[in-house]
């Protein structure tokens, strides 16, 4: 039986006279990559921001594993389990690929480890943040590059190291608006690649909003539709591709 580990029910934001979400009721399974398509400014981002807590809804409610977080504010969100990736990765550029992950396990937030960190104070650092830390490099296929000053990178290996950085926190779910815009197809399908082999590994759920369909399809278990703020269609993203009211919005917006 699948488990929805997020559950929005109801949900409706509005700026101005605007329902940018407009009644959106959603299960996302757990351990599933769960796509939000859709046309320009039909809602997806504003969607997101309300599950994050950026914006709280006019109504409806948001469940996360079984717990009501309509009301939370988003450091409390993120404590409970969801992670989130911004489309401009902003890693410290000074610091190697392997720091860039440690400043980000929660328990070593903080200038005093940062200074540790650059004064190579290594035992101050939790054994478990580097166990963490090399074990998403690996599903990242960036542990060769652990030592590596992060500004070296490509936009791809940014943009991968950018979801390590979101998933040191043991979050069960991750939120991504648009993980591979820009990229190239070589690399977004090695982004992809990469999501389901986390996806697999850690457990993890997969809560995505994505353009490029021709590439996120054949990785993607659950596809939502999103057009003037509405759920229109849902399913396997196959089915719904040639859902005709898909193609409708699509081809009216
Ligand atoms: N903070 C805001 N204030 C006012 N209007 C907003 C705000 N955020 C979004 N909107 C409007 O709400 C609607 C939905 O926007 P949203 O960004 O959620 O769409 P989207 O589906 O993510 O679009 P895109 O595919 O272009 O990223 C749009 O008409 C947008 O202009
Ligand atoms: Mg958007």
């Amino acid at each position: 039986m699948p488990t929805p580990i997020l559950k929005l029910r109801d949900l409706v934001k509005s700026f101005g006279g605007l329902r940018a979400v407009d009644g959106v009721s959603m299960d996302v399974q757990e351990r599933t990559l769960t796509i939000l398509i859709g046309p320009n400014g039909g809602g997806k981002t504003t969607l997101i921001n309300l599950v994050t807590g950026v914006y709280k809804p006019d109504q409806g409610k948001v469940l996360f594993d079984g717990e009501d977080i309509t009301d939370r504010p988003p450091h409390e969100i993120f404590r409970l389990g969801i992670a989130r990736t911004f489309q401009i990765p902003q890693p410290f550029r000074k610091l190697t690929v392997l720091e860039n992950l440690l400043v980000c396990y929660p328990n070593n937030l903080g200038e005093s480890f940062l200074s540790a960190l650059r004064r190579g104070r290594w035992a101050r650092i939790e054994e478990r943040a580097v166990e963490r830390a090399f074990k998403l490099l690996k599903l990242l296929n960036l542990d060769h590059l652990w030592d590596q000053e992060s500004w070296k990178l490509s936009g791809g290996q940014m943009k991968l190291l950018e979801i390590g950085r979101a998933l040191m926190s043991n979050a069960k779910l991750l939120v991504m608006d648009e993980p591979v815009a820009g990229v190239n197809p070589v690399l977004a399908h090695e982004i992809f690649k990469a999501l389901r082999r986390l996806k697999d590994k850690l457990g993890l759920t997969i809560f995505m909003v994505e353009h490029r369909l021709d590439i996120a399809l054949q990785y993607t278990d659950e596809a939502y539709v999103m057009a003037s703020g509405k759920i229109i269609s849902k399913g396997r993203p196959e089915e719904v591709v040639i859902d005709p009211q898909v193609i409708e919005a699509y081809l009216g917006s």
